[in-house]
């Protein structure tokens, strides 16, 4: 292994992320990776712009410090608050041979790709909604591409305490989704723009019409990281690939390994952290 080789480094404010790491793993099966979720912290979706980047910086800090050149932001609201000014602010003065990605530029990339009606839903936290992260986005990348969107701000507490598949939970998903269509009743696409979501996906696909296809990130991600990697060589060799993945965790690491279980369908150790 290169002297600074290591892994790539996947962030989220708590479980969603997983979700999009098991994508990674499937794409990039060589590749290590380090887990972080600031469980202890999370949810992130309520709290304000200062705060989210203030804890971002301190997770892409820690990734860092472990030995990552490269991070991915797998949790939109930390995409869409913090990965900007982490970016143009604090990248250059950290390490400027370092990454930070996300994963709304990803996803607005292909959504033209996905819709026949140019009518998209986007259901995300209150935090990725109030951002216009997509709109701005999709302005750039499909102009013609309509969106509704509609913040679930109930969707990551019920996935976080795996409550989505109660008769109650469910209940709250589908006042939500029936909002939503409800103000344009001509979208055939709905993104779902958090990465806990993915945890829904089949009962969302249980209430809606064939007509209308519900998308995950984390497959979008994982082929755009691939990607990446293909045009930047100089990061690639930079990436350490035994195949391995570790998992860190403000939270104490039974409950998260518990949970975590969970969305990666398979048991997991994590090391607690303090950020
Ligand atoms: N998983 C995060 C996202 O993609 C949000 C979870 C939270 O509210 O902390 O937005």
């Amino acid at each position: 292994m290169e002297k600074q080789q290591g892994p790539i480094g996947v962030f989220d404010s708590g479980y969603g992320g997983l979700t999009v790491l098991k994508e990674l793993q499937t794409k990039l099966p060589n590749n290590d990776f380090l887990y972080l979720g600031d469980n202890a912290r999370a949810p992130y979706g309520n709290r304000s712009f200062d705060v989210v980047y203030e804890y971002t910086l301190e997770a892409v800090k820690e990734l860092f410090s472990r030995g990552c050149s490269l991070v991915i932001l797998a949790c939109n609201t930390a995409s869409a608050k913090a990965l900007r000014s982490i970016q143009q602010n604090d990248l250059p003065k950290i390490d400027p041979e370092k990454r930070v990605l996300g994963v709304i530029r990803p996803s607005a990339e292909v959504i033209s790709d996905l819709t026949k009606s140019n009518h998209v839903g986007i259901v995300a936290t209150q935090g990725t909604i109030q951002s216009n992260s997509y709109k701005i986005e999709l302005e750039k990348y499909a102009p013609s591409v309509h969106i509704t969107q509609k913040a679930c701000p109930i969707w990551v507490p019920l996935i976080e305490n795996n409550l989505h598949d109660s008769l109650p939970g469910k209940m709250f998903i589908k006042q939500d989704i029936e909002l939503l269509l409800a103000e344009n009743e001509k979208i055939d696409t709905i993104v779902l723009a958090c990465t806990h979501y993915p945890l829904v996906k089949d009962y969302l696909e249980e209430l809606l019409p064939d007509s209308i296809q519900v998308i995950a990130q984390g497959a979008i991600v994982a082929e755009k990281l691939v990607d990446y990697l293909n045009r930047h060589p100089e990061m690639n060799l930079k990436c350490s690939k035994n195949g391995r993945t570790d998992y860190l965790t403000t939270e104490n690491e039974t409950i998260f390994n518990e949970k975590a279980g969970i969305f990666m369908q398979k048991q997991v150790a994590a090391i607690h952290i303090k950020l």
